[in-house]
């Protein structure tokens, strides 16, 4: 497996496989590898004949007041993953090899990133489609594999595919859960176990909502209020957001109906987690 660091050596690795007519799978990653990672990219290895795996903690998605500094990073353990998954090459370059002094130039998908994460979190969507376009051009991938925890990602990224003509397929892949229904992330890490108890409540609501909606309730406020119900139980719980939205447009529901999407962050004292479904 390489290790490459450098965008020219990337690029040359990349120039030489599709020389080959070697198709060219990618899974982009901040890291610290868990088992919906893990299913991306053994998907990944199984729809291309090349993979690659990026890791790289990218400070532009990440507010001024964001956990940047506590995102958690183990490059060799990652490493060791990759290799047990048989990963060709790893793209893991420093921060300066990706925003080198006076750059200046953003990417911003100005329609689907407006609600959810993105209202929640000003500027989020334009550090991720800024970085995953660099990414794209940079590994030239013919598929490019996300998961549908970050459903709104995996949407705004889709769009940007169509709307700048790249030439990447992007698939998305349903989110890989712990045994007790809380959806993988690296930040889970960052929980202590009392707060890895209350996590689920974000889930929980998120089932309840799925229930009311499929038993007839279609006004989105009562879906709310008995969600915020369930979460307020927990004492370290705080809502960041609680939206529903269609699932193509995000535009919001009001009025909801069975496959709408529901979607939610919570911060559990200082670990911000996300989760959605369709209802
Ligand atoms: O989902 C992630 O891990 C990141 O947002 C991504 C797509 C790697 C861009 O930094």
């Amino acid at each position: 497996m390489k290790v490459v660091t450098a965008i020219g050596e990337m690029r040359s690795c990349s120039r030489g496989w599709k020389s080959a007519g070697r198709k060219i799978a990618f899974v982009p990653t901040m890291g610290f590898l868990h088992q919906g990672h893990l299913s991306l990219i053994r998907a990944a290895r199984k729809a291309g004949d090349v993979l690659v795996v990026s890791i790289f903690v990218n400070p532009s998605q990440f507010g001024p007041s964001e956990d940047l500094e506590a995102y958690p990073r183990d490059l060799d353990r990652d490493l060791e993953f990759c290799r047990e998954e048989r990963v060709d090459a790893v793209f893991a370059p420093p921060e300066e090899e990706i925003y080198p002094e006076g750059f200046s130039t953003w990417v911003e998908e100005t329609e689907l990133s407006r609600g959810l994460c993105g209202a929640a979190r000003p500027g989020h969507f334009r550090g991720v489609a800024t970085v995953v376009l660099k990414l794209f051009n940079i590994v030239s991938p013919d598929l490019a594999f996300f998961g549908r925890k970050d459903y709104q990602q995996f949407k705004v990224i889709e769009k940007m595919v169509r709307d700048l003509d790249l030439p990447v397929e992007v698939v998305g892949l349903p989110t890989v859960r712990e045994a007790d229904g809380l959806a993988m992330s690296s930040r889970n890490k960052n929980l202590s176990v009392g707060e890895r108890r209350q996590a689920l409540c974000l889930r929980r609501a998120l089932l309840r909502a799925r229930e009311m909606v499929s038993e007839g309730e279609t006004r989105a406020a009562a879906v709310r209020q008995e969600m915020e119900g369930m979460i307020g139980r927990e004492p370290d719980a705080r809502i960041d957001y609680l939206e529903f939205a269609d699932p193509e447009t995000l535009k919001p529901r009001e009025n909801l109906r069975p496959g709408d999407l529901a979607a939610g962050a919570v911060f559990i004292d200082t670990v911000r987690l996300i989760d959605n479904l369709l209802l």
